[in-house]
């Protein structure tokens, strides 16, 4: 028998922390939470010199070892390259935080579809692919866990951001039943749904003079991260961080939508830099498809 052990030998593997989107905001936040309390990580993010700066910060002021793997976690070799990354690193993953996501403000029919189904994938598929990856070694080994990052806006329609928040009622729906599905095998998936939180999201969305923003209290990704953190290790299935926004999910629950998808366009709605509403793009008659034209079945063998 071979005795020469790999580092991907699953028998000699270290047990380590994968957190998408690791590199800023809530991410960062979180990775600092699980690297004081002495987990290896895995930082993933498209940024490789970020990724490089942050695991040498992270590294320096906490003991543990921290590797980086830069993915675009749009694409399904994304998700594919984290998986083998880990394994590469001699890690296995004992638990995965799915935080990395975009978010983007405005008119549905302003968007660049491409953008939008970058955000599905980002935002929704590469949270189902990553989790498929690791969960099943979580199981086997009865240990470990999930922790996913959906938002407030997942627990109700919200105009004006109708694709985000879509994909964070996925996100939200997808953890609390999955945390049934794994209660009692030793697996800890927890989800949490922060409100506001100060960080680059909003301006990189656009949506910076919302009235969302205005109204408010936002947390700082430090507060968000270690209410999360320490719910997950005590196996919450779900963290909603402040009392205003826990009432305000459960409101959301019985108000009916003639009164709630009002009240979430009013607060949504998307203003230029003197709070005057913004209008849509008037269209072209008829308008022009802004999808690449699909390639007939033909093309698509070639
Ligand atoms: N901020 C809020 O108010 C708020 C509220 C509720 C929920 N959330 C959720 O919290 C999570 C983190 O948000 P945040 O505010 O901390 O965002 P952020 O500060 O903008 O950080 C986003 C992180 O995701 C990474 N990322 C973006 N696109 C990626 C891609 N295609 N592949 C891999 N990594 C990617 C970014 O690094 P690169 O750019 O280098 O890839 C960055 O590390 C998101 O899921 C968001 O929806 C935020």
């Amino acid at each position: 028998m071979n005795d020469t052990k790999l580092p991907s030998d699953p028998g000699l593997a270290l047990p380590a922390v994968v957190i998408t989107g690791g590199t800023e905001g809530i991410g960062l936040a979180l990775a600092e939470e699980f690297a004081r309390d002495g987990h290896n990580l895995v930082l993933v993010a498209r940024d490789k010199a970020k990724l490089d700066r942050t695991a040498a910060e992270l590294a320096g002021a906490y003991a543990v070892e921290v590797k980086v793997t830069a993915q675009d976690l749009t694409t399904l070799e994304g998700c594919a390259g984290v998986e083998q990354a880990v394994r590469g690193f001699g890690f296995y993953a004992d638990v995965l935080v799915n935080n990395a996501g975009v978010m983007s403000s405005g008119f549905f029919q302003d968007e660049d579809p491409a953008a939008m189904r970058r955000m599905i994938d980002l935002d929704a598929r590469a949270v189902v692919d990553l989790t498929s990856r690791f969960l099943p070694g979580m199981l086997a080994r009865g240990h470990g866990g999930v922790l996913n990052v959906s938002s407030m806006v997942g627990f109700m329609p919200v105009p004006y951001q109708v694709v985000y928040s879509a994909c964070k009622a996925f996100v939200l729906s997808f953890s609390k039943s999955l945390a049934y599905e794994t209660m009692g095998t030793g697996v800890k998936v927890s989800v949490v749904a922060p409100g506001v939180v100060s960080t680059a999201l909003h301006t990189k969305a656009g949506s910076l003079n919302s009235r969302y923003l205005l109204w408010f209290r936002a947390w700082t990704p430090e507060q968000v991260a270690k209410l999360a953190y320490r719910r997950f290790k005590r196996g919450w299935s779900v963290t909603m961080p402040g009392f205003a926004n826990r009432l305000g999910a459960f409101v959301a629950r019985l108000v009916p939508d003639f009164m709630l998808v009002p009240l979430m366009g009013w607060l949504f709605r998307v203003r230029d830099d003197e709070g005057n509403v913004l209008w849509p793009r008037p269209l072209p008659k008829p308008p022009e498809s802004k999808h690449a034209p699909e390639p007939t079945p033909l093309e698509a063998k070639d």
